[in-house]
């Protein structure tokens, strides 16, 4: 006999960042970050997880491909938590499955091209926890199945919710107050759209985790920000997202985009994670904010050049116009066509983004993980 279980779990992109562990061997952060999840008919991972007395050892596809489990710690972190739920589980109910002794078998796949360069592991630990979990019928929520998350990889705690969701960091040594929780739903703020800017499908050049190690050890701008900045911006940031303010959302999110990225450069040797592509877009966005007279576009990166946007449905015209008019700028529109950017808009800074983005995905707000019958 064959047990299984199907979820989904969304992609999340944070607008105050997590950086930087206090431990690594249980992914604590120096600081809390929050996060928006996108949803997932665009972007999402499908886990399907099943045992059987029949399999002779865990195994997990990844998009296709075998992946090895037994050099994975993060991996096996995961699923030895869980098997010590489900083990709880089968003692207090004599008679049950003994799954927990069961191999894995584990098929995680993505609906977006890996090759995109977007941050996979966070929809992907979160699917995968989930997935055991609703496999071995745990009783834990999701607030508790995010600590497990989190071993996995820090921002896969987020993944647990749709919606807004804070990651709060917690004091304790053994991490037990290091989850994440929902703070707004998707249906709080309907008008909340992203467009994803796809610039280079690259494997990014420094990982997150040996980028963050590499700050936490040399950069002095980090320790203010972690311990001066983040703490006011996570209560400003609730509160923008509880009165659906805009302005201040889309302030804080640009701010700490770019503060990150200023903490990585701080870093020794510095780390570049924005390329020329990215500035420009940077340079479009503070453009068509300023011409608007106010934010109409909020941009951030995480550690890569790919920018995601944070708009009001009722400026979609104006913020995709104006990436539609780079585009077609950079495949050579005449001259004498005006471009259909707003009054007052710098025409130079037009050309300057060329062919650089690839791709666009259009998206918006999502939910948390779901159980499926695909599979
Ligand atoms: C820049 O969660 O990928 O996207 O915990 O080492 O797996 P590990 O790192 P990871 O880091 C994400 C960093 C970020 C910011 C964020 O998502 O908050």
């Amino acid at each position: 006999q064959i047990y299984q279980a199907s979820v989904t779990a969304p992609v999340n992109i944070a607008v105050i960042k997590y950086w930087g562990k206090r431990c690594t061997k249980l992914n604590l952060p120096t600081n809390s970050s929050l996060s928006v999840a996108l949803s997932q008919e665009n972007l999402r991972t499908l886990t399907t997880a099943s045992c059987s007395e029949q399999f002779d050892k865990d195994i997990l596809w990844l998009n296709g491909s075998e992946e090895n489990v037994a050099s994975n710690s993060r991996l096996i972190i995961c699923i030895e938590n869980l098997r010590l739920l489900r083990s709880r589980v089968e003692k207090e109910n004599p008679g049950s499955q003994t799954l927990s002794k069961m191999n894995l078998h584990i098929v995680s796949e993505n609906n977006f091209p890996t090759a995109a360069g977007l941050a996979s592991s966070a929809a992907g630990f979160a699917a995968l926890v989930y997935a055991i979990a609703n496999l071995y019928k745990l009783p834990q929520s999701e607030i508790q199945l995010s600590r497990i998350a989190r071993q996995g990889s820090g921002s896969a705690c987020r993944s647990l919710f749709g919606g807004y969701t804070s990651w709060e960091m917690g004091n304790n040594d053994d991490g037990s107050d290091s989850q994440a929780q929902q703070v707004a739903t998707k249906s709080h703020w309907p008008d909340m759209k992203a467009a994803i800017l796809i610039i280079s499908a690259a494997k990014k050049g420094v990982s997150s985790t040996s980028g963050m190690q590499a700050t936490v050890a040399t950069s002095t701008l980090f320790t203010y920000r972690a311990q001066h900045i983040v703490p006011i911006r996570m209560q400003e940031m609730k509160k923008a997202i509880a009165a659906r303010d805009f302005q201040s959302f889309a302030e804080l999110t640009i701010k700490d985009s770019n503060q990150f990225h200023a903490v990585c450069l701080d870093t020794m040797p510095p780390i570049f994670y924005l390329n020329d592509t990215s500035r420009y877009i940077i340079r479009l966005a503070e453009e068509l904010n300023r011409v608007a007279g106010k934010y109409v576009a909020a941009y951030t990166f995480d550690a890569g050049p790919n920018a995601v946007l944070y708009y009001l449905s009722e400026n979609t015209q104006l913020v995709l116009g104006l990436f539609r008019e780079c585009y077609r700028k950079a495949k050579g529109w005449s001259s004498d066509a005006r471009p259909c950017v707003p009054e007052g808009f710098n025409l130079g800074l037009i050309k300057n983004v060329g062919t650089g983005v690839c791709q666009v995905i259009l998206t918006e707000v999502g939910d948390g993980p779901k159980e499926t019958d695909e599979s």
